[in-house]
């Protein structure tokens, strides 16, 4: 008897590495090896506006032939306004190539409480993955506190565990859009399996490997190919030999996590007041605080394996 697939939820502001994650997933999803079943995506703004990251998502649903419900969510953060991403992903968050709008709509069902519903339907198996703002997490949680019982296993991109941060000196993007989100969810799941930037940065490949793998023959390999030209321009310009998709990697710490070679257990609590720290992620290294550990931090990912799920995912459907 085969064994039943592990459903996966995909929190997510797509956004040109977002859309490499989803490449990953629907191709495990596709896969005969793969053991999971993407059973919704949940959007949000982050990148781009809410407009937008809904449009990329039923998009690159269609250039898979994936047909999992789109669920938009949160236009804004939680409290106060932030600035998006759009110099790094571009104004529509993917390329600006001007491609033809998928011809499915989202569902009417909000992505909080399309998390809640889903959460109840696989409880205690569900994988909830977050790949942008945690502002839909939040508002689920909100509504229901009880979400994370009934959640297998949490994996979050997001935080900068030394604040090294990317869109501040001290904070991570998708922290520092939502801060009040960030603070709910990682007080609010026992724990969270987390790629931050900075293993992100530890984890880049050549932008030749990837030149390489984005010739497959195959609709998925071309359409990410368009989106993500601009985006690996700037990062050869300015980045050196590698390219950083921080959301493929959080994909590949929930595919498979028996890829992880070092976690490290410890607190981590949100800054979401300071002019300079907003949006940090402080994390208690030895333990001094004596809040209970909420994170377990992704040190060291088997880069081989991870390389071999960008490449696959890419020439899937050739
Ligand atoms: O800091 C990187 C994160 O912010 C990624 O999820 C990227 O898509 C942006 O949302
Ligand atoms: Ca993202």
């Amino acid at each position: 008897m085969t064994e039943a697939r592990i459903p996966l939820l995909i929190d997510t502001d797509p956004g040109v590495d977002d859309a490499l994650a989803l490449l990953m997933a629907f191709n495990d999803m596709q896969s005969e090896s793969g053991r999971h079943d993407v059973v919704g995506l949940t959007i949000v703004a982050g990148n781009v506006g809410l407009r937008h990251t809904v449009a990329n998502a039923l998009k690159l649903c269609e250039v898979c032939g994936v047909d999992v419900p789109v669920h938009a969510g949160a236009e804004t953060p939680l409290v106060f306004a932030a600035r998006d991403a759009a110099h790094v992903h571009g104004c529509d968050g993917f390329g600006d190539t001007g491609y033809t709008k998928a011809a499915r709509s989202a569902d009417s069902e909000h992505a909080a409480l399309a998390i809640l519903r889903l959460s109840h339907q696989y409880a205690g198996t569900l994988v909830l993955v977050a790949l942008g703002p945690l502002t839909n997490l939040a508002l689920a949680l909100k509504l229901d506190p009880t979400l994370p019982r009934r959640v297998a296993r949490c994996v979050v991109m997001g935080a900068s565990v030394t604040a090294h941060g990317n869109i501040t000196p001290a904070a991570e993007f998708n922290i520092a859009f939502d801060p009040e989100a960030a603070h709910i969810v990682f007080s609010g799941f026992p724990r969270i399996e987390l790629a931050d930037w900075e293993a992100v940065l530890a984890h880049g490949f050549l932008h030749a490997d990837i030149e390489r793998w984005l010739d497959a023959d195959s609709p998925r390999a071309r359409f990410y190919a368009s989106i993500s030209n601009d985006s690996r321009a700037r990062a050869k310009a300015s980045r050196g030999p590698r390219w950083h998709a921080a959301d493929a990697l959080a994909m590949a710490l929930a595919l498979q996590p028996g890829g992880a070679l070092d976690l490290m257990e410890r607190p981590l609590a949100v800054e979401t007041a300071g002019q300079h720290a907003r949006g940090a992620t402080i994390v208690d290294w030895n333990r001094q605080g004596g809040a209970a550990d909420n994170v377990a931090i992704l040190m060291r990912y088997d880069q081989p394996r991870f390389e071999a799920m960008l490449e696959a995912a890419l020439a899937a459907g050739a």
